[in-house]
């Protein structure tokens, strides 16, 4: 039997397993029985981007909206119809936790009437096989999965299948999802769902689609890997109009899109989680009117989308203020500035740009001064134990970083130089071997401890190896030195090192402690106990 927890657990991202966790623990809490149910289903086991988690409860999750803040979501907006969550949770995850119903439909066009149900109704009222499974996060039958349809087999097959005949009918905002799902996933609709189809589009029941309906599909749109590809398959299928009649093909930046989506690889290849929903908004309707834009804002169900979009130009132009300005006057500024901006705005200013200076700063971010981490000399920092089991290497690897990136280290030999006064002491002597009877005996047991002799992690190899510097970019270069960070760092003896080490002018550079970086404190580190010479033996 497939085991489809762990494979959530190594198809979620890490902070969509926690947001897994958090739901879990508060549904738990509150002794609400709740499943994963959905795209994320049909994603993990598909193997596609889980774009979002999609929850759903047997009982009133409105009724848990505290719990969640509590827990660390964000409201992002509710359904009272569907009485459906919309959550942001830690990690910019999306979420939604919906009340497991039926939907009963007396009339074409008309809402459906909702009631409460039971997991296994809810599931047949869905729209396609694909779509219709949920996973138990229930103590007792976690891991289970309900699929009454067959919804795996069909994943196998690569198939779209709707749960029965009159599915396009009763809600025909379908149409558009099986287009958008043809297109992303590039699966075909099973024949009798594409008889339907072709059935539902000649009759138009289109016309009848819910207006919040088309609010959700829109903000859809947001979230593909390559919103173009669907939109041109919505507008061929002519269901684009139907989201808005000026859209079309033609109002997209194809460009800009194009270029962002380039763009937003490179930052996940880097390491970031960069949510570009807002800035494929921004270029899918690019070249429509500001009055057609606010109308499609304003039937997004989720807060989050809409503030984001209305303000990326707004923000990213502050960014781009920034940039131009003192903060930004060293390549070591910058990246602090950018470490500390969001993701997304990096993404769209790369992509905007107009300013020289301004792109070619985020250039620059992105490509060539990573590259700098790599002149850290790591060999060397594990000679001199600056590895990172010490508590300070983060801000020494940084301090480094920084150094390296304004070209106040200029060879190896200078950053070394700067380097030396953090090594630690070296670990205490072993104990003298014993002398007198017990020496044999202790020497045959335990093999003899060198005096002096380095220990693995001094050799480079073993566990003590200094890391590379990657460990700081863009993880820890997001978190700025604080002034705590400083006081935990020793402050190496730069007065006692200077008058051993040649008085050039690079020396006088590699000894200067990292200013960029808050001030280290008074600490020294540890110097070797050096036994003074007694005048009485030179007598
Ligand atoms: N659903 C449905 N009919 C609709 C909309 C949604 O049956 N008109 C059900 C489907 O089971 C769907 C789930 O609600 O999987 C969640 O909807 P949504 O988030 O819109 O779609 P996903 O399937 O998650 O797809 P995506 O990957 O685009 O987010």
């Amino acid at each position: 039997m497939a085991d489809y927890i762990y494979t959530m657990e190594i198809r979620l991202t890490p902070d969509q397993s926690k947001g897994v966790n958090l739901v879990q623990d508060v549904a738990r809490a509150a002794g609400i029985t709740l499943y994963l149910t959905g795209g994320a289903i049909r994603d993990i086991i598909s193997g596609f981007t889980i774009r979002d988690l999609d929850f759903t409860v047997q009982g009133n999750p409105l009724k848990l909206q505290k719990d969640f803040e509590r827990a660390g979501a964000q409201l992002a907006g509710h359904d009272d119809e569907t009485r459906t969550l919309f959550l942001v949770l830690p990690g910019n995850v999306r979420a939604e936790i919906g009340m497991a119903h039926t939907e009963h439909y007396e009339k074409v066009g008309k809402a459906p009437t909702i009631a409460p149900a039971s997991i296994q109704e809810d599931l047949r009222r869905r729209d396609f096989t694909v779509n219709a499974m949920a996973l138990s996060l229930n103590e007792g039958s976690r891991g289970l999965l309900l699929d009454p349809f067959n919804g795996v087999a069909d994943i196998e097959a690569k198939l779209l299948r709707i749960l029965h005949n009159y599915s396009f009918v009763e809600d025909p905002s379908r149409l558009i999802r099986a287009t958008r799902f043809a297109a992303r996933f590039h699966w075909p609709m099973e024949e009798r769902t594409q008889q339907r189809y072709d059935a539902a589009k000649e009759n138009k029941y289109i016309d009848h689609i819910a207006r919040s309906a088309v609010g959700h599909e829109i903000a859809q749109l947001a979230h593909e890997d390559d919103p173009l590809n669907v939109i041109r398959a919505l507008e061929k299928e002519d269901f684009l109009k139907v989201l808005h009649p000026h859209w079309s093909a033609a109002k997209v930046d194809t460009n800009g899109l194009a270029l962002l989506m380039k763009t937003r690889q490179q930052m996940v290849d880097l390491g970031y989680t960069v949510d570009p929903s807002a800035a494929v908004m921004h270029f899918l309707t690019a070249r429509l009117s500001d009055k057609d834009i606010s109308d499609l804002r304003r039937q997004i169900p989720r807060k989050d989308l809409i503030e984001s979009w209305r303000d990326i130009e707004e923000h990213a132009k502050d960014l781009a203020k920034r940039l131009t300005g003192k903060e930004a006057a060293t390549p070591s500024r910058t990246w602090n500035l950018l470490s500390s901006a969001r993701p997304e705005m990096v993404l769209f200013l790369a992509v905007t740009s107009r300013h020289q200076s301004v792109a070619l700063k985020i250039k620059n971010y992105l490509t060539k001064w990573r590259q700098v981490q790599q002149r850290l000399p790591l060999p060397e920092m594990t000679e001199l134990l600056i590895t990172p089991q010490l508590p300070e290497y983060p801000k020494i690897a940084r301090d480094v970083f920084m150094l390296l990136l304004d070209g106040r280290l200029r060879s190896r030999t200078e950053t070394l130089k700067f380097l030396k006064p953090f090594a630690p002491p070296p670990p205490p002597p072993p104990p003298p071997p014993r002398r007198g009877r017990g020496a044999k005996a202790a020497a045959g047991a335990a093999p003899a401890a060198v005096a002096g002799k380095k220990p693995e992690a001094v050799k480079g190899k073993g566990k003590g190896a200094a890391a590379p510097v990657s460990a700081v970019p863009p993880a820890a270069a997001k978190a700025p030195a604080t002034k705590a960070d400083a006081k935990t760092v020793a402050k190496p003896d730069v007065k006692a090192a200077a008058k051993q080490e040649p008085k050039t002018k690079a020396a006088k550079v590699a000894h200067k402690p990292a200013k960029p970086a808050s001030k280290p404190s008074a600490k020294r580190p540890a110097k070797k106990a050096q036994p003074k010479k007694s005048k009485a033996r030179k007598r």
